[in-house]
Formats: structure tokens, C-alpha cells, sequence
């Protein structure tokens, strides 16, 4: 099974150039060169959303904040839209289109937006919610790993901003079917895609009890991943694991619960982390973003997790430093990755109103990075 393994860790499902063009619609007449000045300059305090955030003079309510879907509570809303700076015709990529909160504030102050998603079902609704936009909003069913393919295949040759709120939207958690929840009796699956290859199950119940560890450990930071891998592989002798509070139920037998959180609530999180490949798939969106960007154009990343954010963060952090130094090099270097000014240096996390009304946003931070005009040597 580690076969299974590493093909779902390491295959890139490659998108096909052909399909791009039939998804997306009433994108023909945009246009490609305009290179936008840099957004207005912001002087907003990192490492907390300031109550004064105001991308149009709205103040930071709760009205204001939430983009009403009953789909998904955008996370940051406010705060998303400042940073990308949306105006007349600057184009922009929801690479996590989700429900389509962020990209309808974008939508609704002039500019232009292609939406991503993976999942169909989000396509679909986000569609039929910015409906009135179709003028300026065309929605593709991909994954972000290959937006640059993506891009390219419909004639975009730049981009004002970019947009990844990572993770999933609360209608693939709250719909029991999808399997991403504890809390709720569901097949395991966990695919965002529904036609990816490798189900949670599939994992759970075919994977080598060492894999499983490793899995639980470096994507859940489970420090129980030994006992309940090995509580897995016993279990499944007698009987293959189907359902999500089967194995929730497993796990709390392992770990006693304590406090809020549920003891399964990191398992879970590795497992869907395994089976959409989050990890590489955000590193290999990130290495593409600089070709893409314009100067000026911003980069704004929504992470859920510590995991996701360390890359983020080093990232940003390799492609912000004009000289890189090695104590054994004779001297420093031109950092051949510079491409990037940081916009904030910690991040920002939302208000305590915001998670007060949305306790799923307490988890959520914010990163900005604005695109310099220098070309990039990186390939990585
Ligand atoms: C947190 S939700 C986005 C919510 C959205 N910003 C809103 O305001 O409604 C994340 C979305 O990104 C999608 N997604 C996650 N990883 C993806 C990937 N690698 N490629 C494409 N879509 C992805 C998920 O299917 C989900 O719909």
C-alpha cells in the first residue's frame, strides 16, 4: 500500500487544456495587458484585524463582515477585500472560490474575477450566487495546483491579485455525505474533488500501519499516531472502516477527550490533508504565483493551520529578502527568488467579534505579500 501512498502524494493530476475553455464563460471580451498601479499603500496593525478595517468606509459589524450565504461564512472579509484594493477592471483569481463571498466583495467595487474551485458543488452555487456579475465573473472547475495551465489555456496573461482561503468551506464540513466531519455519521471520503482517485477510507483501510503514523503525525501533529495506527490496522482485520464516527469513535477510545475539542479532530485533519494533498498542491500554486502577478499585484493567503502557514510564511520569507548570506559563502548573494514586499510581517487574525459570530474563522490567518517589478530567475 505504500504504493497507494505515494502515488497520491506525489502524482500530479495534470489539467486538461481543452476543458478550461468550455467551463469558463463571458470571459472573451477582458482585457490582458493592463498593468495596474500599486494598490494604495496600508498601514494596518499585524497580528489582530483592526477594528477600524474599512475598504469602504463600512465600519468592521457584523454586517459589514459577513458575506451571507448560508454556505459559507467568508473568513477576514473586510480584510480581504483591503488588501486586494478591488477597482474598475483590475483582474483578479479566487483560486478558492468556495461559497463566493470574497470574490462578490471584489465583484461588487468593479473588478473582474475568475473563480477556482475543485469542487463542483461550490462551483455551481458560487455561479448562481454571482450570477448578476457574469459580465465580469467566469467560475473553472480545477484545482489551484495548475491555475498557471488554467490561465494560459483561456488567454490571461496577468493577474491584480490572487486569493487562497485554504482548507474547506463549512458546507463540505457540515454535509455529512462529503465525510469530512466527527460529528456526524457520513462515508469516509474526504475528497474535495469528487472524481480524485483516493478516498479516506481507502487510507484508512489499506495503508501500511507505519504510514498511517506518519500520516496522523506530520499532518495532524498527533502525538497518539502510533497507538491509534496500530488500533486501526487491529480493528480493520475484523472489520474495514466506512464510516466517519466509527473511526471518530475509535480514536476517542484511544484519546480521552478533554475540553472542546474533539480527540479525533487531528486525525481527521491529517487524513483530509492526505487525500487532497494539500501540503505540495499549496507549495506548487505558490511557486507559480510570481509569474503571474503583476507588479503591484497582491498575494493574499487565508491559512487554517499551522502546517499550511509555515509554508506560507517561508515562502514569503524566501521571496521578500533582496540578499541571502551562508556563513560558508565568501560573500552574500542577490537572492535570485526576490519578487515579493511583505504587506505585513506576522499576518493578521480576525477580530474577537468576528470569531465570537464565526468560531470557525479562530483558527484563520492572514498573510499579504505585494508583487515587485523585477522578473523572477526562480523555477523552482
Ligand atoms: C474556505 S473555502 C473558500 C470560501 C470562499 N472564500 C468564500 O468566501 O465562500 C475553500 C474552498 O477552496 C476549495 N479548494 C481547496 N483546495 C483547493 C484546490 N487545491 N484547488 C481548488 N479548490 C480548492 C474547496 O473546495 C473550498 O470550496
Amino acid at each position: 500500500m505504500r504504493e497507494l501512498i505515494s502515488r497520491l502524494l506525489l502524482n500530479r493530476n495534470s489539467y486538461s487544456a481543452n476543458c478550461g475553455a468550455n467551463i469558463l464563460y463571458h470571459l472573451s471580451d477582458w482585457p490582458q495587458d493592463d498593468c495596474r498601479g500599486v494598490p494604495e499603500q496600508v498601514g494596518l496593525r499585524q497580528g489582530k484585524s483592526p477594528a477600524s478595517l474599512s475598504p469602504d468606509n463600512q465600519n468592521n459589524s457584523n454586517h459589514s463582515r459577513k458575506a451571507v450565504s448560508g454556505y459559507h461564512e467568508s473568513v477576514l472579509l473586510n480584510e480581504v477585500t483591503h488588501y486586494l484594493a478591488p477597482g474598475d477592471d483590475k483582474l483578479f483569481l479566487d483560486a478558492t472560490l468556495g461559497g463566493g463571498g470574497h470574490s462578490e466583495q471584489l465583484l461588487k467595487r468593479g473588478a473582474k474575477v475568475i473563480g477556482l474551485d475543485q469542487d463542483p458543488a461550490a462551483l455551481s452555487f458560487a455561479k448562481s450566487r454571482l450570477s448578476s456579475y457574469d459580465d465580469k465573473f467566469g467560475a473553472i472547475q480545477g484545482n489551484f495546483r495548475d491555475f498557471g495551465e488554467i490561465l494560459s489555456t483561456i488567454g490571461i496573461t496577468g493577474l491584480d491579485g490572487l486569493l487562497l482561503d485554504l482548507g474547506i468551506s463549512s458546507r463540505q464540513v457540515d454535509d455529512a455525505e462529503r465525510g469530512f466531519s466527527f460529528s456526524k455519521p457520513g462515508p469516509l471520503d474526504m475528497r474535495m474533488d469528487p472524481d480524485a482517485e483516493i478516498t479516506a477510507a481507502e487510507l484508512i483501510n489499506n495503508c501500511e500501519e507505519e504510514e498511517l503514523a506518519r500520516v496522523f503525525y506530520e499532518y495532524g501533529e498527533e502525538r497518539a499516531s502510533r497507538r491509534i495506527a496500530s488500533a486501526i490496522v487491529e480493528r480493520r482485520k475484523d472489520k474495514f472502516f466506512e464510516c466517519t464516527t466509527d473511526l471518530a469513535n475509535l480514536v476517542e477510545s484511544i484519546i480521552p477527550r478533554r475540553g472542546k475539542k474533539h480527540p479525533a479532530t487531528r486525525v481527521f485533519q491529517a487524513l483530509r490533508i492526505a487525500v487532497n494533498n494539500e501540503l505540495r498542491v499549496l507549495e506548487e500554486a505558490l511557486a507559480e504565483v510570481p509569474k503571474w502577478l503583476r507588479p503591484g499585484g497582491r498575494l493574499v493567503i487565508i491559512s487554517f493551520h499551522s502546517l499550511e502557514d509555515r509554508i506560507v510564511k517561508s515562502y514569503l520569507k524566501r521571496c521578500s529578502r533582496s540578499i541571502i548570506d551562508k556563513p560558508e559563502w565568501p560573500e552574500p548573494k542577490k537572492n535570485p527568488d526576490y519578487c515579493f514586499k511583505l504587506v505585513m510581517q506576522k499576518g493578521v487574525i480576525p477580530s474577537k467579534d468576528e470569531v465570537r459570530d464565526n468560531p470557525r474563522a479562530r483558527s484563520a490567518r492572514l498573510r499579504v505579500a505585494e508583487r515587485l517589478p523585477m522578473q523572477v530567475s526562480n523555477t523552482d
